[in-house]
């Protein structure tokens, strides 16, 4: 196993909440080499000592549980470097004196960096076997500048160790469609156009851009979300059986499904996409702000676009993908509506009024799956049967917060599984449609519809939405 951690953007706010405290629980879990050591990267000039005050309280607020024994041992573990990422004389110089143990450089840091710092880790003798690279998402913000980035690191490393992340792939929930799916006869017998109606994939969130707007106002949702959580979560779902569960088996399935992704086009825009900026409104009783980008930025929240795949097992069906923030909950939702039964045979209710059966993964915030039968009102004595819609639920007891998410993803890659991490292929097909919606959105100048903070998006979007929440989300 991989001994020394490269951490960039170490005061960043996704390493303070998220990596350090998972890295703090595989220490504590004894899941991590006995010489395992972190060096932390950032701008600021900062020295150990104080890196180490300023993670002190972010952990203990992070992991409440953890002993003062376990984060002093973590502690104990990092050093701190100051590093200019745009100059790769200076990334070079911070990792240099390391490089002989075995090392994975983490790259918690926005991608217009990632070509400066990878060149100062090649330089810095980081990349080269068997040290290893993670990155996280986004790699680039369209198809020119990922295929940049995925060139010019693939200059310096070889795909065999590059690990990018996709933070829901860690997550159990997201693992356990592939179980569901695979390890049950019930759900692959009916899993396809002949029985399958419609899907939709929500991921709603209460949050809003908070702190993160530089980011932000260049990214939207398309980009930050759609592009990447939304998709993953859409090839699990479409993808055909792989061989075995190898790395590439899986990936290879994955990368079909994003190819088979008909493009979005002027003409179809506005029938098949809608996206959405919050105005100001109530969440959970206290007032929200509206988001305001700065002039110029197109920055949605909220993204409604309708995925066709065109092959043989999806012709024809839609799959509803809709992720917004400032929404009136957390929930990631994945709901299957099967076709109504070929023939029906009760007066109670009508056909018209049946409900066809439908099959609900709800992923977060806690795990729980639902399928809807109908089924007969018990009666004294046969007579017409009277049918109603039943509920089947299945609560899953399976860790679901980002953090774990995390610690799963850390001991892939420094275990050198590839199975949770995105390929290069995968990212480049991604970025092909989510282009081909941007571009349409230009061409048809889509208007950005407003909708209330702690509303459920635009009016326009209700028909993208899971049936269980359009039917909560009424009129605006
Ligand atoms: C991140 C996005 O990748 O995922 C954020 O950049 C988003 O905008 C987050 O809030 C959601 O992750 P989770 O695990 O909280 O659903």
């Amino acid at each position: 196993m991989h001994d020394t951690l490269f951490l960039f953007g170490a005061t960043g706010d996704l390493a303070q909440r998220y990596l350090f405290p998972s890295l703090l629980r595989l220490l504590g879990d004894g899941l991590l080499p006995e010489d395992f050591r972190v060096r932390a990267l950032a701008l600021s000039p900062h020295d150990t000592e104080k890196f180490r005050d300023i993670l002190r309280p972010r952990l203990e607020a992070a992991m409440p549980h953890a002993s003062q024994e376990d984060i002093g041992n973590l502690l104990s573990r990092i050093d701190y470097r100051s590093v200019d990422l745009r100059n790769a004389e200076s990334v070079a110089e911070s990792v240099k004196n390391l490089v002989h143990r075995t090392c994975v450089s983490y790259l918690a840091i926005p991608p217009g960096l990632y070509i400066s710092t990878c060149e100062g880790l090649a330089l810095g003798g980081a990349l080269a076997a068997p040290h290893r690279l993670m990155l996280e998402k986004p790699i680039g913000s369209d198809s020119d500048s990922a295929e940049e980035i995925l060139q010019s690191i693939g200059k310096w490393i070889d795909e065999d160790r590059v690990f990018r992340l996709d933070h829901y792939l860690g997550k159990a929930a997201v693992q356990n469609l592939m179980a569901l799916r695979f390890g049950n006869t019930l759900l692959e017998a009916v899993w396809n156009r002949n029985y399958i109606a419609s899907v939709h994939i929500l991921v709603a969130e209460s949050d809003g851009v908070d702190g993160r707007d530089s980011y932000y106002s260049r990214s939207g949702a398309l980009r930050d979300m759609v592009q990447s959580h939304i998709l993953q979560l859409l090839c699990l779902v479409a993808m055909e059986p792989p061989a075995s569960l190898e790395a590439d088996r899986i990936r290879d399935e994955k990368v079909k499904v994003l190819r088979a992704l008909r493009p979005l086009d002027a003409k179809h825009a506005a029938k098949d996409s809608v996206r959405g900026r919050y105005t100001a409104g109530t969440i959970n009783g206290q007032p929200a702000q509206a988001y305001q980008p700065p002039e110029g930025s197109e920055a949605e929240t909220f993204v409604g676009v309708t995925a066709h795949i065109d092959n043989w097992r999806w012709a024809g069906v839609p799959f509803h993908l809709v992720t917004g923030k400032r929404l009136p909950e957390r929930t990631t939702r994945i709901e299957v509506n099967l076709k109504p039964v070929t023939h029906w045979l009760f007066e109670r209710p009508d056909r018209k009024s049946a409900t066809p059966n439908r099959l609900t993964f709800q992923l977060q915030p806690q795990e729980n799956i639902q399928l809807g039968l109908m089924s007969s009102l018990a009666g004294p004595e046969w007579g017409a049967l009277e049918l109603q819609p039943l509920e089947l639920e299945l609560s899953v007891p399976t860790g679901l917060h980002r953090r774990i998410a995390y610690e799963r993803l850390f001991l892939d890659a420094f275990n050198g599984n590839h199975a949770l991490f995105v390929r290069d292929d995968e990212v480049r097909a991604a970025w092909a449609w989510i282009d081909s919606i941007s571009d349409a959105w230009k061409a048809a100048d889509l208007p950005m519809e407003p909708y209330p903070a702690g509303g459920w998006g635009p009016q326009l979007a209700h028909d993208f939405l899971p049936e269980s929440i359009a039917a909560d989300a009424g009129p605006e």
